[in-house]
């Protein structure tokens, strides 16, 4: 949300990997809905000593802080306030927006990197190089399969028909040739009462960090107006916004790309 439902970046297209995806065994399918003690594949920037990866075990108090620290935010509510669902109480929504958030941790859990720092005060979900979340098995044992259910009619054109394919083609557009060899934030949050600490910037940094030692670029959206100050303080500059318009109010997303330190490496405006 960097986003979402801030902006996540999930398809629910075939099956990449196949049935024979090389870290899964059929036998993987009956446990799908337990929490496994998987580390995830991609690889971890040194820590430091308040920044800690979040294991599987640990993704629903990893959800709920994104939860809280996304509570008001426009993208996050855009699949959740629909016309659809007015009925709804907002208990019921608070629900489903945790339960989206957990789904989308637990994938990046088992996909990507999950970080935190302050013992879940914030919390970052990363996309490193080369990674996705968009094979079978991680979005049948992350849950995000049940958004067909859970969302509405309405809600699921807005994130199926309209964010997923914005968000994947600015991406591309954006990174270029870039796309498959970039750090990509998919969420960040610090909890309100956690806010001002240096949470924000220990979790960004620890990834920035490497990105310049490898010379890789840093992508992200931002679904707050009040961000993209705080985001160039890292180096992260604005290239572009893009706009979700199924809602009566437009809700943009500033696009940002940072980087490497002392490096110049491209991605297209
Ligand atoms: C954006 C957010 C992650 C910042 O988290 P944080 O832990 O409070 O940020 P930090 O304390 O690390 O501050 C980082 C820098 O941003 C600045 N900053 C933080 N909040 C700010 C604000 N509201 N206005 C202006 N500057 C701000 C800090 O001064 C700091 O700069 P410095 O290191 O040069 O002093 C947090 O406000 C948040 O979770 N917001 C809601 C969710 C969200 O919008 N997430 C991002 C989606 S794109």
């Amino acid at each position: 949300m960097a986003k979402t439902l801030a902006p996540v970046a999930v398809s629910f297209n075939k099956p990449k990997g196949g049935l024979n995806h090389a870290n899964l065994q059929v036998n993987d399918v009956k446990t799908s809905f337990r929490i496994l003690q998987q580390k995830s594949s991609a690889p971890v920037p040194p820590l430091d000593e308040d920044v800690r990866v979040v294991t599987a075990a640990e993704y629903k108090e990893a959800a709920l802080c994104l939860a809280e620290a996304f509570a008001e935010d426009d993208v996050a509510r855009y699949f959740i306030d629909v016309p659809d669902r007015e009925h709804w109480s907002e208990e019921d929504k608070w629900n489903l927006h945790l339960e989206i958030l957990e789904y989308v941790t637990y994938a990046h859990i088992l996909k990507g990197l999950v970080t935190t720092v302050g013992e879940f005060g914030a919390v970052a979900l990363w996309m490193p190089p080369g990674q996705n979340m968009d094979d079978f098995w991680t979005i049948l044992r992350s849950g995000m399969w049940r958004l067909n259910y859970r969302l509405s009619a309405e809600g699921k054109r807005r994130f199926f028909n309209e964010f997923l394919p914005l968000l994947h083609d600015t991406k591309h557009a954006a990174l270029g040739e870039h796309d498959d060899d970039s750090w990509y934030l998919v969420y960040i949050g610090t909890k309100p009462q956690a806010r001002g600490k240096g949470y924000c910037r220990k979790l960004i940094e620890h990834v920035t960090k490497q990105a310049d030692r490898d010379g890789r670029l840093v992508y992200l959206e931002s679904s707050n107006p009040a961000n993209p100050p705080i985001y160039r303080k890292f180096g992260f500059n604005d290239r572009r916004t893009v706009h979700l318009q199924r809602a009566e109010k437009n809700v943009e997303l500033d696009i940002m790309i940072r980087e490497p330190k002392g490096q110049e490496k491209g991605g297209k405006n």
